[in-house]
């Protein structure tokens, strides 16, 4: 399938994948910081924004699938740097895993390598049937929101909350259960840890309860080459929450990877 994309600057290639059940609008901080030096292709994964919401498991695999395959119709041969939040990293992770050829480094934000346990998996599925009952997206937003944010964010920030939100609404019912099912399904990528060569950034809100920073760190520590940066003010959403930080992190390996 070939995704809906923002393709947007000069220079080398950045592919940024959004998390659930977001689009590629949450990157707008990176497209105006990073997308000035360099060229950032931000997806939007099946199921999200304007890309087609076909019926079924959306297999981190398939996601994984669907960005080479974007690539390959963009034409784009170089080794890029790819970078995924949350169900993103999931699929960012897939991609270092099953296309590290492709690959000059590696961003994971506010994400996991572990696989779900029996019972979140459960969860998921449950979510999956009442967002299906519903036909709308709102269970799995309202079940999220308390979560995403820091503090200061809800604090000085509730017209970015609110527009978020708004957005996150939007995605039809049968992809939300489609990730859910998919998310449910991903294998544990641990033990690929510490096989992955390539220079790696690995970002972290320091009040994210979702994946929260311990969990960062142990990734981190299983990666060869791998940096940790620990964003203030920062919940699951790092790079809405924090974007100078997050900015300034991303440049400064993007322009050590290249
Ligand atoms: C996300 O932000 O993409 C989700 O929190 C990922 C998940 O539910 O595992």
């Amino acid at each position: 399938m070939i995704l809906h994309y923002d393709d947007h600057g000069p220079g080398p290639v950045v592919v940024l994948l959004h998390g659930f059940p977001l689009d590629h609008a949450m990157w707008e901080a990176q497209r105006e910081g990073v997308g000035a030096i360099y060229r950032l292709i931000c997806p939007d994964l099946r199921g999200h924004g304007l890309s087609a919401a076909p019926d079924g498991i959306y297999l981190i695999e398939d996601m994984a699938a669907d960005v080479v395959e974007l690539l390959d119709h963009l034409r784009i041969t170089e080794r890029i740097v790819v970078g995924g939040l949350s169900m993103g990293g999931y699929v960012a992770l897939a991609i270092a895993a099953r296309y590290p050829e492709r690959l000059r480094g590696l961003v994971l934000m506010d994400t996991r390598a572990g696989a779900d346990s029996p019972e979140a998996a459960k969860a998921r599925e449950e979510l999956a049937q009442k967002v299906l009952a519903a036909g709308s997206a709102e269970p799995a937003v309202l079940a999220m929101m308390p979560r995403l944010w820091s503090p200061a964010t809800r604090t000085r920030r509730p017209d970015l909350i609110a527009r978020f939100e708004a957005r996150m609404f939007r995605t039809p019912a049968r992809a939300v259960a489609g990730a859910l099912r998919g998310m449910a399904a991903r294998p544990d990528r641990t033990a690929d840890l510490p096989g992955m060569q390539m220079p790696t950034l690995v970002v972290v809100g320091s009040d994210d309860v979702i994946t929260p920073p311990a969990e960062a760190r142990a990734m981190a520590e299983a990666i060869p080459n791998a940096r940790l940066i620990e964003v203030p003010d920062a919940g699951h959403l790092a790079p809405l929450e924090n974007p100078g930080q997050v900015n300034a992190a991303l440049l400064q390996f993007l322009d050590a990877v290249h």
